[in-house]
């Protein structure tokens, strides 16, 4: 009879030094001890053995027991609960979530981005078109000579012998098209990949990008497209920057202009990136030529329009002062990663 007791002291003693460690260990112990086949049921059990005048006595112990049980269960729940004790089973739902290994946007896509954005700001709206083009597009409809060095076999990847097909030269083409197919007014930007027989070095490549841009509307002035590079130029590279157009020619605008701005890192003092001069090249633009407007069917006594190109990656190295176009194209990971917090 004095073994019951003691076996239920021993019990007891157990209870009250156990440590739980895990999930799985809580519950071996509430199996254990509390559990429908548990220690204490079979204490219990042994009530029927004792003599009566030791039942209270017996009983009491009992409660207490199971009291010392629950008491242990709770005080894990909440080791639990505040953190106290790991839990290695039971996924913590409180736990941050684990980061998916996200990709970054590519440097170009981040400025090409941004520009849209810009352009989109003042009215221009997207538009694309095929990067095989016919001769028409790319080069007769915008005025461009047969002995243009642009249709050089040199300077051009011609997909047909008879020259009348290739991969498109600039951006431009997309204006013709825009053109023929739909009336004034007009406001478009175009980006796109465009292609060039170059040698591959740090400042030219067979292929990039581009952004062109047509306004055509009644009475677009050479003012217009003079406030638009300044509006683009001060939002994409800063506010204190001023733009300079330098006359230049293309065959489609008439008069033309290369636009530089000045040196956004060194405002203009000199530095390398503006090579000492105080003021970087950023695009080329223009008055669209009414031959052009007129080989589009746009009647030029009621309509005027200028139109612009731009390098996207030239306006990338300026951006992010990348010294090689090269890096564009190589998809290195460790180049590639650099940009996503960028701009
Ligand atoms: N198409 C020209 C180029 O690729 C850029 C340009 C576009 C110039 C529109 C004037 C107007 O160099």
């Amino acid at each position: 009879m004095q073994e019951i007791f003691d076996k239920a002291n021993t019990i007891h003693e157990e209870i009250k030094g156990a440590t739980p460690a895990t999930a799985e260990e809580v519950e071996q112990f509430r199996i254990k001890y509390l559990g429908s086949k548990g220690l204490l049921k079979e204490l219990f059990g042994f009530m029927g053995q004792l003599p009566n005048e030791r039942k209270k006595e017996y009983g009491q112990l009992m409660n207490t027991l199971k009291a010392a049980a629950e008491a242990k269960l709770e005080e894990l729940k909440t080791a639990f609960e505040n953190g106290s004790i790991s839990n290695k089973e039971i996924p913590d739902l409180t736990a941050p979530a684990y980061q998916f290994p996200l990709g970054t946007r590519h440097p170009l896509s981040i400025i090409k981005n941004r520009m849209i954005e810009i352009f989109s700001r003042i009215g221009f709206t997207v538009a694309e078109g095929p990067e095989i083009e016919d001769d028409w597009h790319n080069f007769t409809a915008l005025n461009t000579p047969a002995d243009h060095p642009a249709r050089d076999m040199q300077d051009t990847f011609f997909l047909t012998d008879d020259k009348q097909w290739m991969l498109r030269t600039h951006t431009s083409s997309v204006q013709i098209r825009k053109m023929e197919s739909e009336k004034p007014p007009m406001k478009y930007i175009f980006p796109g990949r465009v292609y060039r027989n170059e040698t591959i070095s740090a400042r030219a490549h067979c292929t990039f990008h581009q952004v062109e841009g047509l306004y055509i509307d009644e009475n677009v002035s050479f003012a217009d497209l003079k406030q638009t590079m300044l509006y683009f130029a001060q939002e994409m590279f800063g506010r204190n920057v001023e733009v300079r157009f330098r006359p230049s020619f293309f065959p489609f605008t008439e008069p033309s202009a290369e636009v530089d701005i000045s040196c956004f890192v060194c405002s203009g003092k000199g530095c390398p990136v503006c090579k000492h001069s105080g003021w970087v090249e950023i695009g080329g633009c223009g008055m669209v030529d009414p031959a052009v407007m007129e080989n589009c069917k746009i009647d030029t006594r009621k309509y005027t329009g200028f139109a612009f190109g731009m390098g996207i990656e030239r306006i990338t190295m300026l951006k992010f002062q990348i010294n090689d176009l090269r890096l564009f194209f190589e998809n290195d990971i460790r180049f590639l990663k650099q940009f996503e917090s960028a701009v």
